[in-house]
């Protein structure tokens, strides 16, 4: 199963770039940029990774990101993420960073973006690594704010794919920003927030009726209203379910308790993501690993959250096809 878990093609729908930042890169940035942080070592910060919710991580995500300067800091940032994909056979990433946690700190929005752009690039012409960009909000900001930032994104709209909604969700529900959302749709902009990971089944509904979102970010509360959860299958709406940021933030207390087996075998399109690997402790295989080590699964269930992903991602039909027969020859050689 390890190998087949390994070989399986993937393709991931929510990694905040941020949160993909190992302790030894914070470190060598930090040097780089002479920066303070509070740790001697890589491994002090990485003790530091004991989370009790959603809150006590944020904490810590935002101070790392304080390491993040130039326009090449942003690029390492994300060329290492770029090959960790390789390395775990993702075929296409869409990936969120969260501007407003650098411009807060003077740092230019087209400083983060230039750097994130050209290592999507070089990955899509070297490892053949296909690539999108969405904007993510700060919810704990005010709406304002957020409108902003979408003006400051609107001269950059040939690269940014979409707008999201992260940070606290808890006294933060998604319709405080169903202007700025409203807006930055009007201008062409895909929605996705968000919705249901500390917060009610009530805010997935809200980002779906209210924010015009067409994923919802975590969404596993969903099962706390059963005509939502027949609803999202219904629709087909997806959720991008983060397994092992779930169990490190104690969305769940054990692998073997989470949810996303059940609504997979309900026939919703859940699908596996990496959320903040530098933090949670693994990227995709780790995370489909952690999955099925805790769930007893088939093949063809596992490859089942990649074709949940390929028809959730906002890429065209001709690369969907070509992406679902790629699963489809993996799938066919380990049955053979
Ligand atoms: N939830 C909310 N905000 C975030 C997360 C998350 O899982 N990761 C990074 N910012
Ligand atoms: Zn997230």
């Amino acid at each position: 199963m390890k190998e087949f878990i390994q070989q399986l093609p993937k393709v991931e729908l929510h990694l905040h770039i941020e949160g993909s930042l190992e302790p030894e890169l914070m470190f060598k940035l930090a040097q780089r940029n002479h920066i303070d942080i509070p740790f001697a070592s890589p491994e002090e910060v990485r003790a530091a990774y004991q989370f009790s919710n959603l809150q006590s991580f944020l904490d810590i995500y935002y101070q790392g990101a304080n390491v993040l300067i130039h326009e090449q800091d942003f690029f390492d940032l994300t060329w290492e993420y770029l090959l960790r994909c390789q390395q775990d056979n993702v075929m296409h990433t869409e990936i969120f960073f969260d501007p407003q946690t650098h411009t807060a700190r003077g740092i230019a929005f087209e400083t983060v973006l230039n750097g994130i752009v050209a290592a999507l690039n070089k990955a899509e012409q070297e490892l053949g690594i296909t690539s999108q960009i969405i904007m993510c909000f700060l919810r704990h900001l005010s709406e304002d704010e957020a409108l902003q930032t979408l003006e400051l994104a609107l001269p950059y709209k040939d690269k940014i794919v979409g707008v999201g909604l992260d940070s606290s969700e808890q006294g933060h529900p998604p319709e405080k920003f169903s202007r700025v959302f409203a807006k930055a749709r009007a201008a062409g902009f895909i929605a996705v927030a968000h919705a249901g990971e500390e917060g009610p089944a009530l805010n997935i509904r809200n980002a779906i009726d209210l924010l015009g979102v067409q994923r919802v970010d975590h969404g596993v509360r969903c099962v706390e209203d059963a005509a939502l959860v027949e609803e999202l299958k219904q629709t087909r709406m997806p959720l991008t379910v983060c397994p092992l940021s779930n169990l490190k933030l104690k969305v769940f207390q054990h692998m073997t308790e989470h949810n996303i087996v059940e609504l997979l075998r309900q026939g919703l399109c859940v699908t596996i993501n990496s959320d903040d690997p530098a933090y949670f402790g693994g990227y995709m295989t780790d995370n489909f690993l952690a999955v099925s080590d805790a769930h007893s699964m088939t093949h063809q269930e596992l490859a089942q959250f990649t074709r949940n992903a390929i028809e959730a991602s906002f890429i065209s039909a001709t690369e969907k096809a070509r992406m679902n027969a790629q699963v489809d020859s993996v799938v066919a050689r380990f049955s053979a």
